[in-house]
């Protein structure tokens, strides 16, 4: 395994570049793959709805679907970005924890994310930029980001986290990388823990084909919803449990 490049551990007082964070409540989460808006011509409306409201609505309601238990221990968002998925992930296990069981202790509910921080697959993408918003939201003690790319063996043990989340991040790379990826995905996700990836019509029946073969049985692919199609361009969601003993989903 690969040292990781720790550039973003946003408990610690090693603090990334914040030449573009701010100090206040606003959250921004950029405009995705901005070529593509352009190339979208007269469906960019709709392009845009989708990564400024759609996004938000489809994730807000879809983690909302997802058991409490399923925050219940430390999640990874791979191709975190600026931090959408990462914050509301982040967010939910925060007030789960308000109300919740009194043996789940927050420090064993970390939520990570790891990218590359590509600013051409995401506008202003930066290490600053997701630690504005995570500081935005009061998010900095429960949060942790490493530059890190899915393409490599994630630095992450087996078995670690109960909720695995990609969103838009992973038809980026090569087919190979691709299966590299998921395969990850499924090594470091816990039994009785969920894979959650939403991902552009034609890359997601591959995720559910390798997540199979990983001998996954629970594996869900549907219509995303027309709230978040990219111009023209359909998304789908794979929504998938880890078999094993321990389930996570009483
Ligand atoms: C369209 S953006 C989506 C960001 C975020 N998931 C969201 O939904 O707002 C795609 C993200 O994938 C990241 N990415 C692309 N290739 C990656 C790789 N090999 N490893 C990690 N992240 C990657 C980009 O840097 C970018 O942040």
């Amino acid at each position: 395994m690969r040292p990781l490049d720790l550039i973003a551990d946003l408990r610690s007082k090693d603090k990334p570049s914040l030449a573009n964070s701010s100090n206040n409540n606003k959250t921004f989460y950029g405009i995705d793959d901005p070529r593509g808006l352009l190339l979208s011509f007269v469906f960019a409306p709709v392009y845009l709805y989708a990564t400024v409201k759609g996004k938000h609505d489809f994730w807000d309601h879809t983690l909302s679907a997802l058991p409490d238990s399923t925050f219940h221990g430390s999640s990874l968002d791979m191709g975190c970005g600026r931090g959408l998925v990462l914050v509301k992930v982040a967010a939910r296990k925060r007030s789960l924890h308000r109300t919740g069981p009194e043996m789940i202790r927050p420090e064993d509910c970390l939520t990570y994310g790891i990218d590359i921080f590509n600013s051409s697959d995401q506008s202003g993408n930066s290490p600053g930029a997701l630690y504005a918003n995570v500081k935005g939201l009061n998010l900095v003690d429960t949060v942790v980001a490493h530059r890190a790319s899915f393409t490599d063996p994630l630095p992450f043990s087996d078995n670690y986290f109960s909720l695995v989340t990609a969103s838009l991040s992973l038809h980026n790379v090569s087919s190979t990388s691709r299966k590299t990826a998921i395969r990850e995905a499924c090594r470091v996700c816990k039994p009785g823990g969920t894979i959650v990836i939403l991902d552009l019509l034609g890359y997601v029946a591959d995720y559910e084909a390798e997540i199979k073969d990983q001998g996954w049985i629970e594996v869900e692919r549907r219509f995303a919803g027309f709230g978040v199609v990219f111009g023209s361009w359909p998304t789908q969601v794979l929504r998938a449990i880890k078999p094993g003993v321990q389930t996570l989903q009483a």
